[in-house]
Order: structure tokens, then sequence, then C-alpha cells
């Protein structure tokens, strides 16, 4: 049989392993296995790699995708989803590497052809109903950057304002705020405003403890904003309310960098295995969905559309910890 993989999207560390995994597992029972580039634009374009043992080896530790990737959407011109299905048509199968934006290309293509599986990734963890690849070398890279500005912070009494990723939810800023004892973690879901932040480092300083650590998502909006930047905006409005020093650091595109996790390694080399499992057998329009190392499938339909946001309740019981 012959089947195509894709990546589409942001990239994030643990793409490789996943890419591997289902094309050595391909390739083991005779399949023929084609690596479309950069998303979907390889596809419009029939450019792809034909993958081989070679083209997987030694990548299951590397972070980016072998296969290049983009956010390119040829949805909405008929022109270019006539020469996706048209490509696609040579092909038994359609493995889909992606977050959310390409859930719904993928799942656009699914209705009109039949034959995608798809694969969640996004350091963001949005992805409804599963763990994704990438989140969890993220989380473990913000938590140890943030470990280092604790010493600096606390020598020079300082405020840092710390901004990561997350567009609409705030997963990265909860469990890395968590796990490295940040004094305030700020997320879209709930944005406390500015006052209750400078509160809780008031209520520090009092307590003799002169610095404070606040982690905020990107995706915080608050209606007096000026800047883009919502840490920007936090860290100049805590320096009026409370003239103390103040910094700001924003660790961005590192989170999607780099060598992945052995837990995302784990997880992208059981979805790239399943994912095989799942085309092969004809099980289309399904995504594979991954929780605390089990692995099983759930149906695109029930997934797309819909974010995965952080509940009341986590964000509260993180809070008791604020301070
Ligand atoms: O991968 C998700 C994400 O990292 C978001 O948190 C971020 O806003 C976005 O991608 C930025 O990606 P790009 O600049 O590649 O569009």
């Amino acid at each position: 049989m012959r089947f195509g993989i894709l990546t589409s999207g942001g990239d994030c560390p643990g793409l490789n392993a996943a890419i591997r995994a289902f094309v050595r597992r391909a390739l083991i029972d005779g399949n023929e296995v084609y690596g479309f580039k950069d998303g979907w634009l390889g596809v419009v374009n029939n450019d792809y790699i034909r993958m081989t043992r070679e083209s997987v080896s030694g990548i299951i530790f590397q972070g980016g995708t072998v296969l290049g990737t983009s956010r390119f959407n040829p949805v909405f011109d008929e022109g270019l989803t006539e020469r996706c299905l048209e490509n696609l048509d040579q092909l038994d199968g359609l493995v889909v590497i992606g977050g959310n934006g390409s859930l719904h290309i993928a799942y656009h293509f699914h209705r009109l052809w039949g034959k995608i599986v798809f694969i969640p990734k996004t350091i963001d963890n949005d992805i409804w109903g599963t763990e994704s690849i990438g989140f969890d070398t993220a989380v473990n890279v913000a938590s140890q950057l943030i470990d280092r500005l604790h010493s600096t912070a606390e020598s020079h009494k300082r405020v840092f304002v710390v901004q990561v990723m997350g567009r609409h939810t705030g997963w990265i800023a909860l469990y890395s705020g968590i796990s490295s004892g940040a004094d305030v973690i700020v997320i879209p879901e709930y944005p406390i405003t500015v006052e209750e932040i400078a509160e809780i480092v008031e209520r520090r300083k009092k307590m003799g403890r002169s610095f404070s650590i606040v982690v905020v998502a990107e995706g915080v909006r608050y209606s007096d904003q000026r800047v883009q930047n919502v840490g920007i905006h936090i860290q100049r409005r805590l320096a009026r309310i409370l003239s103390v020093e103040t910094r700001f650091v924003e660790i961005g595109y590192v989170l999607r960098g780099g060598s992945p996790t052995a837990y995302d390694r784990l997880m992208a080399h059981v979805m790239g295995n399943f994912a095989y499992e799942l085309v092969v057998n004809g099980k289309f329009g399904y995504i594979t969905a991954y929780n605390g190392y089990d692995v099983f499938s759930t149906k695109m339909d029930a997934i797309v559309g819909r974010l995965k946001t952080v509940s009341v309740e986590d964000y509260l019981s993180a809070k008791y910890f604020f301070g």
C-alpha cells in the first residue's frame, strides 16, 4: 500500500519521533511511504520525499521536522483543493501531524476524500480530548528557564514578569509556573487583574520576600492594554502601582526548539505506531489520542472546533499557592 505523511502548523519537539515510528512500521510491512514537504504545500505541489529506513535514521531525539512544515491552508481555494485531491488519489491513506488549525484542514479533506488519520501535536496542549506532542518538552524548558530567574530576581529584589507561549490557553504558563514555584500565574481562561497581582507581590514583600516571579501566558488580554505584549503591559503597570524594580522576559520560540523529552518521544513513538495500525486497517477519520501512556482512537468530528482549556478547578488549586 502507499501512504502519505506530513507535518503542518507550528513545529515542536517530537515530530520526528512520530514520523520515524510511522515510516518504520509501514516499511517493515512492505508499504511505500511518501513524506510531503512543508505541510499542505507539499500536497498541492505533489512535492514529497520517498521515505526509506535511512531517511528516518537517527532522528528520534531531534527537534523540528525532517519533512518541513508551514501554516499553508489550501481549503479556501477551489483550484488548490482540486490539486490536493488529485495528488491524494495516488495514496491509500494520509497521516497528518498537526495542531488545531491543521485538524480543520485534515477534517475538511477527510470529508472530501475519506482516508485521513490525525496525530495531535502542539506545545500549547489545547487539542480537545488528548495530550499533544511537544507540550511536555515546552513545560520542561520553561520551568528550567524560570528556575534560573529566581536567583537573579532575589539578588536584585526585582519582580520578573515572564511571558510564555499559549495563544488561546494557559497550559504552559500553569504547568511551568507550578513546577518552578512561580508566585503568580496569569492565564487567558481566568485573567486576574493587575491590581490582584500587585496585592500578591505586596503580601510577599510584607512577609520578607522582596522578589516575585509572575508567569503570564501570551494570550491574556486586558481592556486597557495598549501594547501588543501582555507581559510588558503587566510589567509597566506593576512598576507604576508598586514602585518596585521590574523586568520583563519573554520565553517564546525557544519552547518549540531542541530535543524532545523522553515523555514526548514515547508519546510520539506510540502515536506514530498506532497511526499506522489505523491506516492499514482502513480506520480513517480518527485521531490518535493519548492520556498518560495510554493511546486510543477518537473520531475527528468529536474533536474538531473544540479547544481544551484549563478548568476553573485546576486554576483555583494553583491559586492557593500564589504569593
Ligand atoms: O505552536 C503554538 C504557538 O507556539 C503559539 O503559542 C504561538 O502564538 C504561535 O504558535 C506562533 O507561531 P508562528 O509564529 O509560527 O505562527
